[in-house]
């Protein structure tokens, strides 16, 4: 299965992401998590994205494009992936579709978690993470058992960067002139499935599973 899911920040792709990777057994291909990895690593692509990132701007596309390029060829790719935060221009759609040609590979469904713009603030504003296992939470919507811990393993739990209230309206704003466009882009190929994300984070992962023609 080669899919991808689209949304605004906070709209739930990161969440949604863990299970639909686990079911259906593909690589999660994160562009924000692979951004983060390289700033926290300090490499030169961390430098770079994180001009844009703190800003709350889109690094540029030929500089997603390349990492998205080398991260298809891999081959835990072969027999499907989940593309999460990208593509988010037109160009870096015309640039995947043009990848995929050359690969031989075809796109199954485009998954679009929509969101009013009124929560999404609140929903990035509250989301802590963890520092070991990558687990989100939400401070009010998904609390962890113990504050500042995971779940999971145990491990602290952080906030992001980009996180504040600020960033987050200029990433929404971000979302709505460069990335909405897409939903057009996907419908017109017929394969864009418009999911309501305002709904618990289970109905959302079952209606992203009917979407995808599954059981859950
Ligand atoms: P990226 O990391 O992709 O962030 P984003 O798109 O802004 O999305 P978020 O991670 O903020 O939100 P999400 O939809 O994953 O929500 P989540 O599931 O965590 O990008 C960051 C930056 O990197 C960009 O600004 C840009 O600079 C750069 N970048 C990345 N890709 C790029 C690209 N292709 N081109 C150029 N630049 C790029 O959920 C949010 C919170 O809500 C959580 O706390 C969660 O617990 C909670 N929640 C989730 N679902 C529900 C629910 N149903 N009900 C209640 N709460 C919920
Ligand atoms: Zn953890």
């Amino acid at each position: 299965m080669r899919l991808i899911l689209l949304g605004p920040p906070g709209a739930g792709k990161g969440t949604q992401a863990s299970g639909i990777v686990e079911k259906f057994k593909i690589p999660h291909i994160s562009t924000g998590d692979i951004f983060r990895k390289n700033i926290k690593e300090g490499t030169q692509l961390g430098i770079k994205a994180k001009e844009y990132m703190d800003k709350g701007l889109l690094v540029p596309d030929e500089l997603v494009v390349e990492i998205v390029k080398d991260r298809l060829l891999k081959e835990d790719c072969k027999e499907g992936f989940l593309l999460d935060g990208f593509p988010r221009t037109v160009a870096q759609a015309e640039a995947l579709d043009k990848v995929l040609y050359e690969y031989n590979m075809k796109l199954d469904k485009v998954i679009n978690i929509e969101v009013d713009k009124s929560i999404l603030v609140d929903r990035a504003v509250g989301r802590r993470i963890c520092k070991e296992c990558g687990a989100t939470f939400h401070i009010k919507f998904n609390p962890s058992k113990v504050e500042g811990k995971c779940d999971v393993c145990g491990g602290e739990l952080y906030q992001r960067a980009d996180d504040n209230e600020e960033t987050v309206s200029k990433r929404i704003q971000v979302y709505l002139d460069q990335t909405k466009p897409l939903i057009d882009y996907y419908s017109e190929k017929e394969i864009l499935s418009t999911i309501n994300g305002e709904q618990p984070i289970d109905k959302v992962f079952e209606d992203i599973v009917s979407a995808l023609g599954c059981e859950k």
